[in-house]
Order: C-alpha cells, then sequence, then structure tokens
C-alpha cells in the first residue's frame, strides 16, 4: 500500500497516547482497501515535544503542505501556558475552516458543520491577576464559508438547523444573519434554534436533526455531546476541510487513561480514514469500509468502551477481513 511513487500522498501523524493505535488499526483497514496512498510519517505532540522541546516546526508544515491530506491520530495537550497546541496551529497554518462531524448510529444520522478558525477561539485573549478576557471574533467571511459548506452538504440531504445564541450575543447575530441568507440562497430548508435549546433537543429527540452549522465553541461541546448521543467519542469520525487541504481525525483525544493497553476503540479512526478516501475520490473504497465496520459492530466485534471485550487490533482485522471477503 504504502508504495512510493503512489497518486496520492498522505502526511501521517500518529501523535500521542492511543493515536499510534487507533492509526495503526486504520491502516490495516486502508491496506485491506487496496487503497493506493503514500504515506509520509510527520512526528507531531507532547511526545516529540518531551524530547526535543518542539510539538511542532516550520518545516513540518512544509511537509505536510506538500501532501493532498493529513491522517491525525490525537496529541496530547499538557494545560502548560508555554505549550502551543499542534492540532490549532495546523488548523490555522493549513486554514482548515469546516470541522465536519458525520454521527451515526442504528435510526441517527446527523453531521455537525463546525466553524473552526474564529469565534471563541480566536486567539485573542488576555489574562491578569484580576481580569481575563477572551475575544469572541466572528467575521462575515468566516461565517459566510462556513455557512456555503453546510449548505453544500444540505443540499444533498434534508435540512440546515443554525445553531447560536444571537438572543445575548451580538456576534451571533452576524453569524446567524448570513447563515440563513446562505441557506436561502441555496434553497436549503432551515431552522433556526439557540444553543441551550440544541443542546437539550439533542438529547431527547436527536432524529430531529439533519445538517446543524455553528460557532466554533458551541460546535466543540455539541459534537462530544452527540458523540454520547451515538454511543460514545470511540465510534466518531471528522474532517477537518479547507480551500486546499484537509485533516482527518477521529474526534476523541490521546486518552492516556487507556493508551498502551491496546483496547482503544478504533473505529473513529477507521471512520476518518474512509472520509478520506471519499474526500480523495474513492467513494467506492470508503463506502465497503463502512459497510465493514457497520457489520463488525452489528457482530458484537467491540471494544470495551462499547461494552465488548476485543483489542484494537481484532477490531481491525474483523473489519480486514470482511473486506477481504467483499473484494
Ligand atoms: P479523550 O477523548 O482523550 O478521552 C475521554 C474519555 O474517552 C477517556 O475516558 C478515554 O479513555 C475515552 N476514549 C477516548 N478515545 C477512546 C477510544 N478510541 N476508545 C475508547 N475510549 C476512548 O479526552 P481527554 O481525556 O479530555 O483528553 C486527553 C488528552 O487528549 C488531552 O491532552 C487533550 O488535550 C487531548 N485531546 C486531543 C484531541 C485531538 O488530538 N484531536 C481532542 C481532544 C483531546
Ligand atoms: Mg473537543
Amino acid at each position: 500500500m504504502s508504495c512510493r511513487g503512489a497518486e496520492k500522498r498522505v502526511a501521517l501523524v500518529r501523535g500521542d497516547g492511543v493515536g499510534p493505535e487507533v492509526i495503526d488499526a486504520a491502516l490495516a483497514v486502508l491496506e485491506a482497501a487496496g487503497a493506493d496512498l503514500e504515506f509520509v510519517p510527520v512526528e507531531l505532540g507532547y511526545g516529540r515535544w518531551k524530547r526535543t522541546g518542539k510539538a511542532m516546526a516550520e518545516e513540518d508544515l512544509e511537509l505536510i503542505k506538500s501532501c493532498h491530506c493529513v491522517l491525525f491520530g490525537a496529541v496530547t495537550t499538557p494545560p502548560d501556558p508555554d505549550y502551543r497546541s499542534v492540532l490549532l496551529a495546523l488548523r490555522k497554518g493549513l486554514d482548515l475552516y469546516a470541522n465536519i462531524r458525520p454521527f451515526s448510529a442504528p435510526g441517527l444520522d446527523f453531521v455537525i458543520v463546525r466553524e473552526n478558525t474564529e469565534g471563541m477561539y480566536s486567539g485573542v485573549e488576555r489574562l491578569d491577576q484580576e481580569e481575563a478576557t477572551t475575544l469572541r471574533v466572528i467575521t462575515s467571511r468566516g461565517s459566510l464559508r462556513i455557512a456555503e459548506r453546510a449548505c453544500a452538504i444540505a443540499s444533498k440531504r434534508e435540512k440546515l438547523a443554525i445553531v447560536h445564541k444571537s438572543n445575548v450575543l451580538k456576534s451571533d447575530t452576524l453569524f446567524l444573519r448570513i447563515c440563513e441568507e446562505t441557506a436561502r440562497r441555496w434553497g436549503v430548508p432551515f431552522e433556526n434554534m439557540l444553543v441551550d435549546a440544541a443542546a437539550y433537543n439533542l438529547v431527547i429527540n436527536p432524529k430531529r436533526f439533519d445538517v446543524i452549522v455553528t460557532t466554533n465553541l458551541f460546535g466543540d461541546i455539541l459534537s462530544d455531546e452527540a458523540a454520547g448521543v451515538v454511543g460514545g467519542l470511540g465510534l466518531c469520525p471528522s474532517a477537518n476541510l479547507g480551500d486546499n487541504y484537509a485533516l482527518f481525525e477521529p474526534i476523541h483525544g490521546s486518552a492516556p487513561d487507556i493508551a498502551g493497553r491496546g483496547i482503544a476503540n478504533p473505529v473513529g479512526a477507521i471512520r476518518s480514514a474512509a472520509m478520506m478516501l471519499d474526500w480523495l475520490g474513492e467513494a467506492g473504497k470508503a463506502r465497503m469500509i463502512e459497510e465493514a465496520v457497520e457489520w463488525a459492530l452489528g457482530q458484537g466485534v467491540r471494544t470495551p468502551d462499547l461494552g465488548g471485550s476485543c483489542s484494537t487490533e481484532e477490531v481491525a482485522e474483523a473489519v480486514s477481513n470482511r473486506l477481504a471477503w467483499s473484494d
């Protein structure tokens, strides 16, 4: 699979904690699916920071930019004020403004489209002894491009929910207006919903949602909630998309509490690899992987977070074997 000269180059960031474990599982499945990719390993994260004092360097970004996209495990971000989050640096450096998180479970299927570059994560902050402030920045350009992405997805599905808090936050009146205008222009049916109501509805009646578009912090929180609703963090994939680059990663973190035990759920990483194949123009192979994952879960091939007793490797093996049979 990882043959040099393959048409598509993928920067491979295994990361920290369970990152390498779930990425190895995803690689095994990609190989079984017959994906023709060249992987370019890039070491980033806390492990590297501990070893070298740098979590990521300018050259890494250049190397990554020479690839078509990134497959990313997870990294540890220590609560050290001097440590700069690798993922935030990549999202900014590659301008990956759209975070696409599909959630599926039997009877449930919806997508959260989260703005990834501004809002509460603007980075415009001040920390004094007596007062601390974070500036919530919403721009018309940032809102328009995320609204366009969300409408492009919703136009192939059913409807859009614009999630905001414009009754309190002036910044969200801009976001809401631009999303509504964009949805009207696309002819996409839409509703708007306050974020607290959306958080409630997601638990009470998740079936009412199809595509949700929202700002950075709200999307961060709602998507972990959504992961809980569909059965767990370990199941869920994501794509971080810009106009030129893309990064695919499971939505979970480095899970230090279970790292090194071979029990991390690889499904989120495997599904992220399928999303990557789809983005690279291999929709057929992506669908085959999705179906093989569904099949394995349905057969009870599950890691302990889902109540099963399988290892990470056993799940990857079951999915890979299923792919081999369906050839
Ligand atoms: P986490 O997602 O790593 O773990 C939360 C809980 O879910 C833990 O109990 C963990 O064992 C479980 N879990 C996560 N992934 C799992 C999997 N694949 N299989 C089975 N169980 C799984 O979030 P937490 O604990 O808040 O953060 C740990 C570290 O990860 C921190 O340093 C944080 O900064 C980092 N992080 C990194 C992310 C990324 O690289 N994209 C995203 C979120 C957190
Ligand atoms: Mg998060």
